[in-house]
């Protein structure tokens, strides 16, 4: 019976947070805090089996072809919505076990459950010996993720796939890798989970009632993103760090902040941070700071004292790998 083993990166949301479901861009970076899946067939056709420790499962045993998915936890629903929407293009003809491993906390909001998605599907293609192509992995996860949680704009998932840091329009019509050296942030995590589909829906709203104040704002997030992205190229921090400043206050704006991210922003600020915001959907999750080497020690502290927790993470870090 074949075994593969696949590992892809979680992610950063560095600028273009909400307005990328919206048709517009962001920059996205993967981390170096990874997910393992490993798919072995069994002899069990049309059964699943999952080991994932990380999120509580043990021996989990479901159907292939059929069944809710109500009662699994998230990222198990991740893995069997993508094993049955690989199966209806490429069947599946033997029993599967799966086995996730993690680096990271599936509460940091770094992307476990886009990380597995595309980490499965890609393990599947490899025990067919299917050449799937990442344009390909990226459409059928997609796909995934719009079945379990009704929106989002994919960029976790291109992150996953691609790995290092990227231009991303919503749906993945543009994913442009970027050269990046040494961008020097701090990520501190809240504490608080957020949920990321519950807020974008919340924002959606936001815009239904009223797009004219919705529209302009996620507009400037969009300019913002652009002159990031020179920035980036140039390496402007001090600009950057106002493009960050700016952005952190559109998305309080749009009511996605909350009182944990407003206290560690403002203490990195406060330290000598360039600029300082959330990243992702809000609510909690993690926050960046865009520091220098003179700054960096006293912005960590900063953020420790208040409350937050630093997360060591490297950027740009390589997208999806075979292991084994
Ligand atoms: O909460 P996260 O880290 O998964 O990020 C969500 C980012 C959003 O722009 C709010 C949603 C999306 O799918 O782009």
């Amino acid at each position: 019976m074949k075994r593969v083993k696949v590992s892809s990166p979680g992610k950063l949301m560095l600028m273009g947070d909400h307005a990328v479901v919206h048709d517009r861009q962001c920059l996205v970076t993967a981390v170096n805090q990874r997910l393992w899946v490993t798919i072995e067939e069994t002899s069990q056709t049309g059964e699943i089996l999952i080991d994932a420790p990380d999120v509580g499962l043990d021996q989990f045993v479901v159907s292939l072809k059929q069944g809710e998915l109500t009662d699994l936890p998230k990222a198990a629903k991740f893995v069997v919505q993508a094993i049955r929407n690989f199966d209806q293009f490429h069947p599946v003809k033997t029993g599967l076990h799966l086995t996730t491993a993690s680096d990271f906390n599936a509460t940091f909001g770094f992307g476990s459950s886009s990380a597995v998605t595309v980490a499965s599907i890609k393990a599947l293609a490899e025990l067919q010996q299917l050449a799937l192509s990442e344009a390909q992995l990226f459409k059928l996860a997609y796909q995934t993720v719009l079945d379990i949680q009704g929106v989002g704009s994919g960029f976790d998932l291109a992150a996953a796939i691609w790995g290092g840091t990227l231009l991303f329009s919503t749906g993945g019509k543009e994913i442009r890798p970027l050269v990046v050296k040494n961008l020097p942030l701090v990520v501190g995590y809240t504490g608080v989970k957020a949920d990321t589909a519950t807020l974008v829906k919340q924002v959606g709203g936001f815009l239904s009632a009223a797009p004219e104040l919705v529209t302009p704002i996620f507009d400037t997030i969009q300019e913002s993103v652009i002159q990031a992205e020179q920035d980036l190229e140039e390496t402007n921090w001090a600009h950057l760090g106002q493009l960050m400043n700016l952005h952190q206050g559109l998305l309080n704006a749009l009511g996605v902040s909350s009182p944990e991210l407003e206290r560690l922003v403002f203490a990195a600020r406060s330290a000598g941070a360039y600029g300082a915001k959330l990243s992702g959907a809000g609510g909690g999750d993690c926050m960046i700071a865009l520091v220098d080497n003179k700054t960096r020690s006293v912005v960590e502290e900063a953020i420790q004292t208040a409350g937050g927790q630093v997360l060591p993470v490297e950027l740009s870090a390589p997208g999806i790998k075979v292991e084994e």
